[in-house]
């Protein structure tokens, strides 16, 4: 299959065209929100998995049953995903758990009106690529990565699905009314995870005690959640993800890029980083 063929562009923006349809994009642009809605919104690779463990343990106050019994997608569906509009949404109890890998200036027009809670998660771009490379290698509905040099400049140009992480980023960070959406890196959950859990509950306006909170994240902690085989895409056929090739929950640590990029490509990545973040005021954790 050639490369175009893998992908729609929808809003200026590449999408894997086996999973986000016409019809699902009509879907979400037709979403309607509810004020006590959480969204966790997360650029591909960056622990959007993790968010679908963490956020329905939190609101169960550490009640594993919800992470045990129900798969990830259908437990925090991603809201443009083709198979989305068949799990009848309007008719789960609030609040209902969502995610999106959209652009802020991408989400429907009811999202701006209700403004629901929104957690949103950033992870080192290097990590992102790493990880995103061998995903493009385990999943066939993604365009095979090629050389990994080659994959870096479709990277770092946007040309790959979601498209550009800077552009995903400064998105989210720019946003307005940023009272109703908290951000988080990847970084600081690795770095302390239990701190992580009590600040996004407390977001959340979920009152834990200290030995939930423990649980929660003991449960989260990366070498006990790839065990989860209703988050680990064990029940998913080899034909769609390999994991052979590559584990969906492959490594889960901060700074893997140091091992996968050539001096080479991790300078030019920092040079086209500085230019594409130069007026953009923030700072990072992994900065
Ligand atoms: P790696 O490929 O670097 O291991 P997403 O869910 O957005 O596709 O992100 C996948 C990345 O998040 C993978 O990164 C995966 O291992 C990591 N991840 C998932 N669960 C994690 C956890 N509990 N702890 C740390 N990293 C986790």
């Amino acid at each position: 299959m050639m490369e175009e063929e893998f992908y729609t562009v929808y809003k200026g923006v590449y999408l894997p065209s086996s999973v986000y349809t016409p019809e699902s994009l009509k879907y979400f642009e037709e979403f309607v929100f509810r004020p006590d809605d959480i969204i966790t919104i997360i650029y591909p690779k960056s622990g959007t998995v993790w968010m679908q463990e963490i956020v329905p343990l939190i609101m169960s106050g550490g009640d594993p049953a919800p992470v045990d019994t129900i798969v990830n997608w259908k437990r925090v569906p991603w809201l443009e995903a083709h198979q989305t509009s068949s799990l009848k949404l309007e008719q789960r109890p609030s609040p209902r758990l969502l995610t999106t890998h959209f652009h802020y200036n991408m989400m429907p027009s009811s999202f701006f009106e209700v403004k629901p809670k929104v957690i949103y998660v950033m992870r080192n771009p290097k990590d992102v690529f790493t990880s995103s490379f061998y995903h493009h290698e385990a999943a066939s509905f993604l365009v095979n990565p090629g050389p990994q040099t080659e994959f870096l400049h479709k990277f770092l140009d946007g040309k790959v699905m979601f498209g550009s992480w800077f552009d995903h980023v400064k998105s989210w960070l720019n946003a307005e009314d940023r009272e109703h959406i908290m951000h988080i890196s990847y970084e600081e959950m690795i770095m302390d995870l239990k701190d992580a859990v009590g600040r996004m509950a407390q977001f959340l306006q979920k009152s834990l005690d200290h030995e939930a909170i423990e649980k929660i994240a003991d449960r989260c902690l990366f070498k006990n959640m790839r065990k989860n085989n209703m988050s680990n895409y064990s029940t998913v056929p080899r034909v769609f993800m390999d994991q052979t090739k590559s584990e969906f929950l492959r490594k889960g640590i901060a700074g893997d890029w140091k091992n996968q990029l050539t001096v080479a490509e991790a300078e030019y990545f920092d040079t086209v980083y500085k230019d594409k973040m130069k007026d953009f005021q923030y700072k990072f954790a992994w900065e």
